[in-house]
C-alpha cells in the first residue's frame, strides 16, 4: 500500500508531466496552424528570419516558438551557441511525418486541434454539467471537424479498404463485383471513409449521410479534389430519418454510433437502408467489456472524449440515450436487439483503438 507521500508525490509529478504535454500540444498546434512545419520541411534549415518571410509572420514571435520547439525537441538546431538571429533550425524527417503527412498512420497533429476544439468548447461541457443539457457537435466547430475527418483519415486511407474490408470476404468480393454494388456511409463527417471505399473499389458507388451541413460541404470539398469525385455523393440526412430507404449492399458507420443520441432508431433506419444479402458494419471505440479502474490508455482516452465531447454531444437532443464514447460490446448488442437485429458479431479485425461489428 503506497503511503499519503509517496502517492501525493506520484500525481503531482503525472499531472505535472501531463500539464507540460498539454502546455507543448498547444504549441504544436501554433506550428501547424501557421504553417511553419510545413514551411521548415519545405526550406529545409531556417533562421527565425526566414521562416517569418516564408510564413507571413512576425520574426520575434518565430523566434520565440523555434527556440521553443528545439527546447522541447521536436526541432533541431544546428548551432546553440550562435546568435538567436543567427540559428539555423530543421525538422528531423521523422518528426515531419508525425506533424505533417495528413497520410501517415504515425500522423498525430489532429489530436492536438482536436484538444483545442475542447479547450473552446469547455465553457459550455462546464455549464451542461450543472444544467444536464448538451453542446451539439456543431459547436466543436471546424478545429473539432477538420481535427476529426484528419484524426481518422490515415486510417481510412491505408487499413480500409486495404485490410479491414477484405478481411470481410463476402463483402470484399461483392465490392469487387458486378453489377456494382452500392454503398451508405452513414455519419460520414469529412467524407475520407467514403472516398476510402470508392478508391479500394472501382466499381462501388457510395452515398455519404450526415445531419452535419458543414461536415457535409467539407467532405464534398474533399471529394472534389479526388479522383473519385463522380462515384460518392454526400448528403445532409439524419440517420434515423425513416425516409432513409434504399438498398444498399454495404451500409457502414464509421465511429458515430456512440454519437447519436438515439442510436436504435438510427440502426433501425440502417436495417431499411440494407438489401436483403448486403452487410451492415459498424465500427465503434474498443473499450474493455467492464468498468475497470484504473483503465489502460485507449480507456482512459476514451473516457476523455466522452467527458469533454462525446456525452455532452449525444445530450445535446432530447430524448437521448446518452450513451458516451464508452459504447462496450454489450451496449452494442443491446441497442442492435432494440433495433430488430437477430444477431451481432463482433469481427476478427485487430486494432488498437476500433473494434468492428456485423449486424444480421
Ligand atoms: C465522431 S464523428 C465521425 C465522423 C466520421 N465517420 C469519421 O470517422 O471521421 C460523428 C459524426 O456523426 C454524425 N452524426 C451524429 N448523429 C447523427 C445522425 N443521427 N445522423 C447522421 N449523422 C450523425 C456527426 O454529425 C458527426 O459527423
Amino acid at each position: 500500500m503506497a503511503t499519503e507521500e509517496a502517492q501525493r508525490d506520484a500525481l503531482a509529478e503525472r499531472l505535472f508531466g501531463a500539464a507540460l504535454g498539454a502546455y507543448e500540444l498547444m504549441t504544436v498546434h501554433l506550428g501547424d496552424r501557421l504553417g511553419y512545419y510545413r514551411a521548415l520541411a519545405e526550406r529545409g534549415e531556417s533562421t527565425s528570419g526566414e521562416l517569418a518571410e516564408a510564413t507571413g509572420t512576425e520574426e520575434r514571435y518565430a523566434r520565440e516558438w523555434l527556440e521553443q520547439q528545439a527546447v522541447a525537441g521536436i526541432l533541431e538546431v544546428d548551432d546553440a551557441a550562435a546568435g538567436p538571429g543567427e540559428r539555423r533550425y530543421r525538422l528531423p524527417a521523422g518528426h515531419a511525418e508525425v506533424l505533417i503527412d495528413r497520410d501517415s498512420l504515425a500522423h498525430v497533429t489532429p489530436m492536438a486541434r482536436l484538444g483545442m476544439s475542447f479547450a473552446q468548447t469547455l465553457p459550455a461541457v462546464e455549464e451542461a454539467f450543472r444544467t444536464g443539457g448538451g453542446v451539439s457537435w456543431d459547436a466543436f466547430g471546424h478545429l473539432g471537424r477538420d481535427a476529426q475527418g484528419d484524426a481518422n483519415r490515415p486510417v481510412f486511407a491505408n487499413l480500409l479498404g486495404g485490410e479491414w474490408l477484405p478481411a470481410i470476404a463476402d463483402v470484399h468480393e461483392r465490392l469487387l463485383a458486378d453489377p456494382p454494388a452500392r454503398v451508405a456511409d452513414v455519419a460520414c463527417g469529412a467524407g475520407w471513409s467514403s472516398i476510402a471505399m470508392a478508391r479500394a473499389y472501382p466499381n462501388v458507388h457510395v452515398d455519404g449521410y450526415d445531419l452535419d451541413e458543414a461536415s457535409i460541404e467539407l467532405a464534398r470539398a474533399n471529394a472534389a479534389e479526388t479522383e473519385v469525385a463522380d462515384r460518392v455523393t454526400f448528403h445532409v440526412r439524419d440517420a434515423g430519418d425513416p425516409e432513409l430507404a434504399g438498398s444498399y449492399q454495404l451500409v457502414t458507420v464509421f465511429e458515430a454510433l456512440h454519437d447519436m443520441s438515439q442510436p436504435v432508431e438510427a440502426l433501425r433506419a440502417l436495417r431499411g437502408l440494407v438489401a436483403d444479402d448486403g452487410a451492415v458494419i459498424v465500427m465503434d471505440e474498443r473499450v474493455a467489456d467492464t468498468f475497470t479502474a484504473p483503465g489502460d490508455e485507449v480507456e482512459r482516452l476514451m473516457y476523455t472524449y466522452s467527458v469533454l465531447c462525446c456525452l455532452p454531444v449525444g445530450l445535446a437532443d432530447t430524448p437521448s440515450a446518452g450513451t458516451g464514447t464508452v459504447m462496450r460490446a454489450a451496449t452494442m448488442r443491446r441497442y442492435a436487439s432494440e433495433a430488430g437485429f437477430a444477431d451481432v458479431e463482433v469481427l476478427p479485425i485487430e486494432h488498437e483503438v476500433f473494434r468492428f461489428y456485423r449486424l444480421r
